[in-house]
């Protein structure tokens, strides 16, 4: 590592030829997991938390410089109180057990998602791992908690319509620029890919806007099971549809005027 470089930073990755910039993943397959070995739902919650673990390292790894996981969606809601309060637990332990580790290797923490519905305590957690590792310039890792895109997409319209309302803003002057630097994922790059597993093939009100041109993969892997392995032929499958666009378009010069 030579001076003034810190463990992640992006220039120490030796080739990042075709990696996207930005993988998102809806991590999907925790209850079967458990299900099909006879355990109780929360088991596979506990193993989807180690497997999220794994992922954040091999990602920051392989050069991704963001990296989005679905952990808790506005919809997620509607599961019985005792496993919506497991997954608000393993959040918090989450945050708790691994800020640390997470700021030491140089990863930058976002949450993306409603705050308000969040008890008091995880709002505050959710905060302070943001602050604490604000100016860390490794990978920067997203987690969608409490987080739907039409409910994000709601948000900015309110927002927008007070400003408008308020004169801070001009009808005309509502751009996609203008709704981009409003959603939760302002300031980062729209995902390249994105990853779902499990087997089911819906995208399932996530990042609808950032997605719009994104390669997704579906692979039939159950997240608690999703290594390194699973999340390299993934990305070979991302490179092998890039190869057929053959030299006609960058992945990411795909937003105007593409499908
Ligand atoms: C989908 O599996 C998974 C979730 C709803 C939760 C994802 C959570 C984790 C991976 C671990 C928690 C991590 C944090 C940071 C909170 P499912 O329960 O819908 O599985 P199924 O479709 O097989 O029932």
């Amino acid at each position: 590592m030579s001076a003034g470089q810190r463990p992640g930073d992006h220039a120490q990755v030796p080739s990042q030829a075709q990696v996207p910039s930005h993988v998102a993943v809806i991590m999907d397959g925790n209850g079967r997991w458990a299900q099909l070995r006879g355990f109780p739902r929360q088991e596979g919650h506990r193993r989807g938390l180690e497997a999220l673990r794994r992922t954040v390292k091999n990602a920051a790894d392989l050069g991704i410089e963001f990296l989005t996981l679905y952990s808790f969606s506005t919809e997620n809601w509607r599961r019985p109180a005792t496993e919506v309060s497991f997954l608000m637990g393993l959040l918090r332990r989450f945050v708790e057990k691994d800020l640390a580790e997470l700021d030491a290797s140089n990863v930058r923490v976002r949450i993306i998602g409603g705050r308000s519905d969040l008890a008091p305590d995880l709002r505050m957690l959710v905060e302070h791992a943001e602050a604490m590792t604000r100016d860390n310039t490794g990978m920067t890792l997203v987690i969608a908690f409490n987080y739907g895109s039409r409910d994000e997409i709601t948000r900015v319209a309110r927002q927008l319509a007070a400003d408008a309302a308020a004169g801070r803003i001009a009808p005309d002057a509502i751009d996609e620029a203008a709704i981009s630097a409003r959603l939760d994922t302002a300031e980062m790059p729209d995902p390249q890919l994105v990853i779902r597993t499990s087997g089911e093939t819906r995208i399932s009100n996530f990042l609808l806007w950032q997605a719009a041109y994104a390669e997704f993969v579906f692979t039939p892997v159950l997240w608690p099971d999703f290594d390194r392995a699973a999340l390299e032929e993934a990305l070979a499958e991302y490179r092998r549809r890039e190869r057929r666009f053959g030299g006609l378009s960058e992945p990411t010069d795909r937003s105007v005027g593409a499908a």
